[in-house]
C-alpha cells in the first residue's frame, strides 16, 4: 500500500472496516442488499472489521433490556448474512473503550463550527429529536471508529457521506499537527442501484426506524408475511414492468430487489417480464426474497438459540481488534505529548 503512512506499522493486506447501530429488532432487506452483501464481499480481499455501534445507538435513550436484545440479533444477522467470525473481527463497539477514548482525542480535534455543520445532527435537530451533547460529537466518535483501525476502506451508504469526509479531514489535521499518524481512509459509497425503497411509498427510502411496517420487509419477518407485503407494495396505474425509477418507483423498486438477491441484471429480467403484469413481478419477487430470507432466518435462529456461543464470537472479534486499536491509541497519546503510564 502506497499511501500508508511511514509512521504507522506495515499490514499484510488492506483493510475495511463499518459498523451498524442496533437501532432496530432486525434488518430489513435494505441493509442487507445495500451494505451486507459488500461486506461479505470485501473480506475476500480486505482483513474485515465489522462491528456493532452500541455506543452510538446511546444518542438515542433506549430501554437496556431492548438494546441487548438488539445487540445480539444485530450480530446474529450480520452472521446469518454472511460475515465470517473466523476470517472478520466481529464485535460491539463498547467492548473496546479505546473507541471512546480516540473519540475524546477527535473531539478536541473538531472545531464548533464543523460539528454544527453536520447535516445528519441538523435534519435530526430540524425534525424535532431532543437532542443530546452525544448525537453532536457522534460524527467524531465515528472518526475514532475508522481511525482507530487504520481502515483503507469504509463501505457505507450515502447518508454517511459527510462523517466519512470529516473523518479524513480529521485525520490529515492529525497528521500535519504531529506528523503522520493515521491512515487517511477511502469512503466506499454503496451503489444507488442498491437502495431499497419503502414498499409502501416508494419515494422514501427503506428504513428501520423511520419506516411504517407494511413498507419494510425485515430479515426476521415471516415468509407469509413477506409475501403480503410485497403483494401490497405500490407500482402504478400502467402496465409495463420496466425499469425506471422516476416515473415508476414502486415498479423499479421491485426489480432491484429482485436482481440484487437472484444476481440478474435489471435489464435481463425486464426482457423475461416482456407481455406480463405486475401479479407475476410481485410472485417472483416475493419468490426471490423468500428462498433468500429462508436459509438466512434458520443461521440467525441457531445463533439467537445460543447466547452463549454469540457471545463467545463476539469476545473473539474483541480479542482480534482491541490490539490493533490499542496500537493506534498508544501512537496517538504519544504523538499528542501524553505521558506514557507507569
Ligand atoms: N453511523 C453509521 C450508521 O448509522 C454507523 C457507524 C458507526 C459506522 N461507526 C461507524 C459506519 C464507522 C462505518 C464506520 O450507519
Amino acid at each position: 500500500m502506497t499511501s500508508q503512512p511511514s509512521g504507522i506499522p506495515p499490514r499484510q493486506r488492506p483493510r475495511s472496516l463499518s459498523g451498524m447501530q442496533p437501532t432496530s429488532d432486525s434488518l430489513h432487506i435494505g441493509n442487507y442488499v445495500g451494505a451486507l452483501v459488500n461486506w461479505v464481499e470485501l473480506q475476500d480481499s480486505y482483513d474485515a472489521f465489522y462491528f456493532i455501534a452500541d455506543l452510538h445507538a446511546l444518542t438515542v435513550p433506549t430501554d437496556p433490556e431492548v438494546l441487548r436484545r438488539r445487540t445480539r440479533v444485530t450480530a446474529a444477522q450480520f452472521i446469518a448474512g454472511g460475515v465470517d467470525p473466523e476470517r472478520s473481527a466481529v464485535f460491539c463497539q463498547s467492548h473496546l473503550p479505546q473507541h471512546a477514548e480516540l473519540g475524546w482525542v477527535m473531539n478536541c480535534l473538531t472545531a464548533m463550527g464543523e460539528a454544527e455543520r453536520m447535516t445528519q445532527f441538523k435534519d435530526k435537530v430540524a425534525k424535532g429529536q431532543s437532542a443530546n451533547v452525544g448525537l453532536f460529537t457522534y460524527p467524531m466518535l465515528m472518526a475514532a471508529d475508522i481511525l482507530g483501525y487504520d481502515a483503507d476502506r469504509v463501505p457505507v451508504g450515502e447518508d454517511q457521506r459527510q462523517h466519512l469526509e470529516i473523518t479524513r479531514d480529521l485525520a490529515q489535521r492529525f497528521n500535519q499537527r504531529y506528523g503522520e499518524t493515521l491512515v487517511v481512509p477511502e469512503a466506499h459509497i454503496l451503489k444507488e442501484t442498491a437502495k431499497i425503497m419503502e414498499l409502501s411509498d416508494p419515494g422514501s427510502k427503506m428504513s428501520g426506524t423511520n419506516s411504517p411496517d407494511a413498507g419494510v420487509v425485515l430479515l426476521s419477518d415471516d415468509p407469509k408475511r413477506i409475501v403480503k407485503k410485497i403483494k401490497s407494495a405500490v407500482t402504478d396505474a400502467e402496465r409495463e414492468i420496466r425499469y425506471d425509477p422516476e416515473h415508476k418507483p414502486g415498479v423499479s423498486n421491485l426489480l432491484v430487489i429482485e436482481s440484487a438477491l437472484t444476481g440478474v441484471p435489471v435489464d435481463s429480467l425486464e426482457q423475461g417480464y416482456a407481455g406480463r403484469g405486475y401479479g407475476d413481478l410481485k410472485t417472483q419477487v416475493a419468490d426471490a426474497v423468500v428462498s433468500a430470507v429462508e436459509p438466512f432466518q434458520r443461521r440467525m435462529r441457531e445463533l439467537l438459540d445460543d447466547p452463549a456461543e454469540l457471545d463467545r464470537i463476539l469476545a473473539a472479534g474483541a480479542a482480534k481488534a482491541g490490539p490493533i486499536s490499542a496500537a493506534t491509541l498508544a501512537r496517538v497519546k504519544d504523538r499528542l505529548g501524553l505521558l506514557p503510564p507507569g
